[in-house]
């Protein structure tokens, strides 16, 4: 073997037994040194390149741990056959830059935001610091497939006090978050199965549809709701729907609709009604409207979930609930996969509801957005008839209707260019059409509630909107 081979820096940043072990990898990979070759002694090498014996040894020592040398015993180290040459230098492959940022706006209507200032941190500390403790070992382990018995068991007790759905734990399936439950109720059905979704609806649920390639029907949406004679006029056999407050247009379907919906699933064995009740916990208006599922005595409905918007968006922990009749074919298809959700979090999150917390966070919570959502409606209602409002019964999301000359795009624009985030509703349409009308989503969940006022001001401001006179002051 050629000694001169290396060229050592002895003041460079790499320590030099790595740059000794660097050049001798590359030089056996690219078979400068070859098969069988022998290498010079430790004690020849460091005289050679005037370092010392222990960092050839050190060198060494490496290439024998990576199979690169053999060492025969009392004779020295001799180069080994490698199968192919993996560290070759390849072209390097582009790495796609980290996804831009979304953008970040002085003031923000983005439906999905909630309140961050009053969660409870201190009881929700409690919770995850007595469950890391040994006395928990055994959540180490795998837990059920289906999610944890005992958060499980709460979730149904809390569906049936507030939401009326009548369900066993046996029935409830825990995942992280509505978005990656949906494609598992997707593998329930045949691979030709026609689903119909809301249009407008949530668009995380049309992408999915168009990931999975699934044959979807838009169906439109009223201020009642989705417009079942329309479904009844497709061959759909799954319609995905949000009764109680549409996404986005916040209408609750109307008791007429509930029950065509029902009828319509119930006129065929393979008709099911997917029910997203994302955000039911917020209502403003009139008395709680029970969840379509219990109304259903077909078992046609699998009632979704989430904490999304009650607890909070990052947990991502929400859940479904399956008609006794479709167990079986979940137990086959996914009995074989653990929960996605980290067991200690779910153990959190059933503790937290079996002690009362959820729902006094939840009675909270719904004081801090009534006071929001009050403050907005009276607000706004000063800009009628240039501004009209609907879905303000439930959420944390109003529908805003803007009458002006100029389009919804160039109404975005100008809020944009104002550093406000607002919502068009033609953003949430399966075939992106451009409203005739401009409607924008004006979520007011992450707006403290001070700056209310301030913030629609800014927006009417923007948008040259006038408040209209009141009645007494004409
Ligand atoms: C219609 C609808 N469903 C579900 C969710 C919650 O989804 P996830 O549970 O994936 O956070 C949202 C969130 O904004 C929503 O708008």
């Amino acid at each position: 073997m050629d000694m001169l081979l290396f060229q050592l820096e002895k003041n460079g940043d790499k320590p030099l037994y790595d740059q000794l072990y660097s050049g001798l990898k590359d030089a056996i990979i690219s078979k400068k040194i070859t098969v069988g070759e022998k290498l010079p002694s430790k004690r020849k090498l460091a005289d050679f390149l005037n370092i010392s014996q222990t960092t050839i040894e050190i060198a060494y020592a490496q290439l024998l741990a990576e199979g690169y040398i053999m060492s025969k015993s009392r004779v020295g180290y001799f180069v080994e056959e490698i199968d192919d040459l993996p560290y070759i230098q390849q072209e390097v492959t582009a790495i796609p830059s980290e996804q831009p940022k979304k953008k970040s706006y002085v003031i923000d209507f983005n439906p999905g935001s909630i309140d961050i200032d009053a969660f409870p941190f201190q009881t929700w500390r409690k919770y995850a610091r007595d469950l890391f403790d040994n006395t928990s070992k055994e959540l180490l382990l795998t837990g059920a497939p289906q999610g944890e018995l005992a958060l499980r068991t709460e979730i149904a007790h809390y569906l049936y006090q507030s939401r009326g759905v009548v369900c066993n734990p046996e029935q409830i399936v825990i995942g992280s978050g509505t978005e990656q439950l949906l494609p598992m109720i997707l593998r329930l059905f045949k691979e030709d199965a026609c689903f119909a979704l809301e249009n407008p609806g949530y668009p995380t649920v049309h992408r999915m549809f168009s990931q999975y390639k699934r044959k979807v029907f838009p169906i439109p949406v009223d201020d009642e709701g989705i417009v079942i004679h329309e479904l009844e006029k497709t061959s759909a056999d799954v319609v995905y729907i949000t009764p109680s407050h549409q996404f986005p247009t916040g209408a609750v379907l109307s008791a007429t609709r509930r029950a065509q919906a029902l009828n319509w699933a119930a006129g065929s064995p393979s008709r099911y009604i997917i029910e997203d009740d994302y955000d039911s916990e917020f209502r403003y208006t009139g008395k709680p409207i029970p969840a379509l599922q219990a109304l259903d005595r077909n078992d046609k409905v699998i009632y979704m979930s989430t904490f999304t918007k009650s607890l909070m968006p990052s947990l991502r922990v929400a859940y479904f609930v399956l008609p006794p009749k479709l167990l079986s074919t979940y137990n086959d298809v996914f009995n074989y996969y653990s929960s996605t959700v980290p067991r200690f979090d779910q153990h959190i999150v059933a503790n937290f509801m079996r002690d009362g917390h959820f729902s006094k966070h939840l009675n909270r919570m719904r004081k801090i957005y009534r006071k929001k959502h009050d403050q907005l409606t009276s607000i706004l209602e000063n800009y009628f008839p240039q501004i009209q409002m609907a879905g303000e019964q439930a959420g944390m999301h109003v529908l805003l209707t803007v009458e002006h000359t100029l389009s919804e795009k160039q109404l975005q624009q100008l809020a944009n260019d104002a550093g406000i985030g607002i919502y068009p509703l033609s953003d949430y349409r399966l075939d992106r059409q451009t409203n005739q009308q401009a409607q924008f989503l004006l979520g007011f969940g992450g707006i403290p509630v001070q700056q209310i006022e301030s913030t629609i001001e800014k927006l009417m401001t923007c948008w040259h909107i006038k408040k209209q006179p009141t009645s007494n002051s004409q």
